[in-house]
């Protein structure tokens, strides 16, 4: 299939992946810059110069939507100068309903279409629509459990790397759109992902990140299989430096998987734990499964046995109903946790979901002035946390240079913070020891104290 896109003299010659949403999306779109390159094309300079243009969508929230939408518009003013142009629509997005027969009508200029089930058919997908010269357009409602290995990744960094555990979500928080787009929890076969991993570390990834809409639920769909603590000593044994993963629903977070993390050698001890919302009424009302005071029991355990941990969690403001008072035990569960940061959203109804149904919907005014003090909230104690580690010794992974100035190099430290420092570019992809001289509001900056 791909060698005979290949031989096409008509194919694509340059593509551009566009990814919006989540770190699932971003490797997916790695997979289909593998996908494209096996195609035989390469990586466009630009996305204005791009022969090929695919948008890796996200329906999280309204504006995730908004945005992705507007981006394909704003193609078709291209390809009215440049009529060889092929436009590409897929993910999450494409699995509302109603959506591919919106495209077919509304977005004549797409050539392809497809969802975040059949991600693995694209090549098929491609070849049909340059053979046909038709627009194709393939959404599945689901994969009946398919997980698809083996598909060529081309991935963004040489020291970082995604792998998924596993696919899907069963949880049905009542705002959420993603069991409707990506469907049921499907675990990846543990001996796929360990092979994955020591492959990834014979090819140098010194970092990787397991990805899942709630991996702590890992295994459950595989009789016999391994948990998500068995699966992650399993994976510490390897030796890659580092590993992290997300998402952690605090339901499932168990005191095994919090004994595996403070005795491991390379899970970084950083977890991002989304609490949601600091009210038990609204808790319940989001069918989240767990009580403000649960959640807490479960962050001083984490706390008591990894003292370092660096905790961090996703908000929504304004879900249907919230008072000003349940507003403020959100508040108050931010301050008394006092996270390392937080994502805060203004709640944002999907169709299809529970939520979307409810009464009591929170005028905008109201949302806007909850985030702001909730932001406001956050960056104090973003500060707070981050001006106690002055003085300490962390272990940062380089990145390159630093974005904001040249002469210096960047790189995340075990916690997932940003750490600038003097240093020659000849560090960039190594481990080095940086001794933490200031704080900046959401970056830190020191120097080098010693090689690892
Ligand atoms: N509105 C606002 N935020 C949402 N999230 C998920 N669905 C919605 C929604 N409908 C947030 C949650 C989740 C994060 C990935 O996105 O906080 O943890
Ligand atoms: Fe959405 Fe809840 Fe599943 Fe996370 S656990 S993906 S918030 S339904």
């Amino acid at each position: 299939m791909l060698g005979s896109i290949r031989a096409r003299a008509d194919r694509p010659r340059t593509y551009c992946v566009v990814t919006y949403g989540c770190q699932m999306n971003e490797h997916d779109s790695e997979t289909l810059s593998g996908m494209l390159g096996d195609m035989g094309m390469e990586k466009a300079k630009s996305r204005e110069t791009a022969d090929f243009v695919i948008f890796n969508t996200c329906c999280i929230r309204e504006n995730a939507e908004r945005r992705a939408l507007g981006n394909v518009t704003w193609l078709k003013e291209l390809k009215k100068d440049r009529p060889e142009l092929m436009v590409g629509v897929c993910g999450c997005m494409m699995q509302q309903p109603g959506m591919a027969e919106k495209i077919l009508r509304q977005y004549p200029f797409v050539d392809i279409a497809f969802g975040t089930h059949n991600l693995y058919r694209f090549p098929e997908l491609m070849e049909n629509a340059l053979r046909t010269r038709r627009r194709v357009v393939e959404v599945l409602q689901d994969d009946e459990g398919h997980i698809p290995e083996e598909l060529p990744v081309r991935r963004e960094s040489r020291t970082h790397a995604y792998i998924t555990i596993m696919y899907g979500c069963n949880n049905f928080c009542s705002y959420c759109i993603v069991p409707y787009v990506r469907g049921r929890e499907r675990s990846r076969d543990a001996a796929a992902i360990l092979a994955e991993a020591r492959g990834l570390k014979a090819d140098g990834v010194k970092e990787i990140m397991l990805l899942g809409q709630n991996v702590n639920s890992y295994g459950n769909d595989i009789e016999g299989g391994m948990t998500f603590p068995q699966l992650l000593s399993a994976l510490d044994e390897i030796g890659v430096e580092r590993i992290r993963f997300m998402t952690s629903h605090p339901k499932d977070l168990s005191d095994e998987l919090i004994e595996v993390m403070a005795s491991s050698r390379h899970i970084c001890h950083a977890l991002h734990l989304p609490v949601q919302a600091g009210s038990d009424r609204v808790l319940a009302s989001m069918n989240r499964r767990y009580t403000r005071e649960r959640y807490l029991e479960r962050v001083r355990q984490l706390r008591k046995r990894i003292p370092d941990i660096a905790l961090t969690t996703d908000l929504i403001v304004a879900y249907p109903g919230e008072t000003e008072e349940e507003f403020e035990e959100t508040c108050s569960l931010v301050r008394e946790v006092g996270y390392d940061a937080a994502f805060t959203f203004i709640y944002s109804p999907r169709t299809g979901t529970r939520a979307a149904q409810m009464e009591g919907r929170i005028d905008e005014e109201t949302a806007a002035r909850r985030i702001q003090k909730l932001i406001a909230i956050q960056k104090e104690s973003t500060k707070k946390r981050m001006e106690a580690m002055i003085g300490s010794t962390h272990s940062v992974l380089v990145d390159g240079a630093s974005k904001r100035d040249e002469t210096k190099l960047a790189g995340k430290d075990e916690y997932g913070i940003t750490v600038n420092f003097p240093g020659d570019r000849s560090l960039i992809g190594e481990i080095v020891r940086v001794r933490i001289l200031s704080a900046g509001e959401s970056t830190l900056r020191g120097e080098i104290a010693e090689r690892q």
